[in-house]
């Protein structure tokens, strides 16, 4: 079987150099096989993220103190996907050929400067570990499950690991419109916490139907003349200004960015506001119970914008605007 998959080509977004939207390049590439513990996927869809246009630019709009290494080139982006597992590598019990199953592939590593090149799910085929990968939701496509991995692992556990977010209290979620806002506010919600929601007006509706209970207009109201004793802060805008979402938190609170902000370290020490920066990791037990709320229907998957494979320039420069409303997702199977 390996042998003969590993003549066989597929189609794919690649990139051979670092830069705008142009270089995402549609083309013919080997198939891959999976190794050891892993498991082979015929893509039915890719969830874009902003890592993926961060990384396409070669991360320089960071600062030069915290831009990661580049990967090597040629480089097939992606880390969420949602397909049918097409073979499985010597150790995999978990799945088996035919499975639906959503999850992330082992880009990150790659982009963490732990392996080679690993392949992402701009692609009809990738491999990634069997434990990289739960079970697909039932409830939802694959379009829809793509979407979701890692907005939702992140939002699960800046809330719940870093945030340590408990039932009664109150999150504010600075970008709750996004990929990773719009799963923060329910989970939270599903959590039991009162959600606090900035984000410009034109989402206000779709925020609250969410479950957001207080909606902030960050475009007319400074949110932290809006928003007092809260006890966690989920900051997935980051950028300038953050120490003023210190003063939205009480004495004790936790602000969690998820991207890199300004934040003064003496000024959180004098209002006993302990920061700490997620970084999302894989984990099939948290994106399991994510697909289980999602198929009892307390977790909705929105969708900004879907486009086939070969467009996934027009994806990126959409997704580049910065204002979405959910995810941006590349179908990959008819
Ligand atoms: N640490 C990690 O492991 C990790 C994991 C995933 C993502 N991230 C990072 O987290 C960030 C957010 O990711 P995402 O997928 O949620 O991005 P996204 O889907 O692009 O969402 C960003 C949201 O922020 C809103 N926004 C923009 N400016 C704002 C402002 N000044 N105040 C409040 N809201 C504002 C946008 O809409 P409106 O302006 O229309 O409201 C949009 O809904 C990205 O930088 C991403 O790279 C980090």
């Amino acid at each position: 079987m390996d042998s003969i998959m590993n003549n066989a080509t597929m189609k794919a977004i690649q990139i051979h150099a670092y830069g705008g939207p142009e270089v995402l390049t549609y083309e013919e590439v080997p198939r891959p096989i999976a190794g050891p513990d892993e498991v082979l996927l015929r893509v039915a869809a890719a969830g874009v993220n902003p890592s993926d246009w961060k990384t396409r630019r070669g991360f320089a709009d960071f600062p030069e103190s915290r831009r990661p290494p580049r990967p090597p080139l040629p480089l097939i982006l992606g880390h969420d996907v949602s397909g049918i597992v097409e073979a499985v590598g010597p150790g995999v019990i978990m799945f088996q050929p035919g499975d639906a199953v959503y999850g992330q592939t082992r880009l990150g590593e790659t982009l963490a400067g732990g392996t080679g090149a690993c392949i992402g799910a701009y692609a009809e085929y990738t491999t990634t570990f069997a434990t990289n990968l739960a079970p697909k939701p039932a409830t939802i496509d694959h379009l829809h499950a793509a979407a979701v991995p890692t907005a939702a692992l992140t939002a699960w556990q800046a809330l719940f690991e870093y945030g340590k977010l408990e039932a009664g209290q109150s999150v504010l979620i600075n970008g709750a419109a996004g990929g990773v806002g719009h799963l923060a506010v329910q989970l939270a919600k599903a959590r039991g916490a009162r959600v606090i929601g900035v984000a410009s007006g034109r989402h206000e509706a779709f925020l609250r139907d969410i479950g957001v209970d207080h909606f902030i207009d960050y475009t007319t109201t400074p949110l932290e003349q809006a928003a007092h004793e809260v006890d966690l802060v989920l900051d997935a805008v980051g950028a300038k200004n953050g120490d003023r979402l210190l003063d939205v938190l009480k004495p004790g609170g936790r602000l969690v960015p998820i991207f890199l902000g300004q934040y003064s370290a003496e000024r959180a020490a004098s209002v006993s506001v302990t920061i700490s920066l997620c970084l999302m990791h894989p984990d099939t037990a948290q994106l399991s119970e994510i697909g289980r709320l999602i198929d009892s229907g307390r977790v909705r998957v929105a969708l900004e914008m879907v486009v086939p494979l070969w467009e996934a320039r027009q994806a990126h420069e959409h997704g580049e605007s910065q204002h979405l409303r959910g995810k941006i997702v590349l179908r990959v199977m008819k």
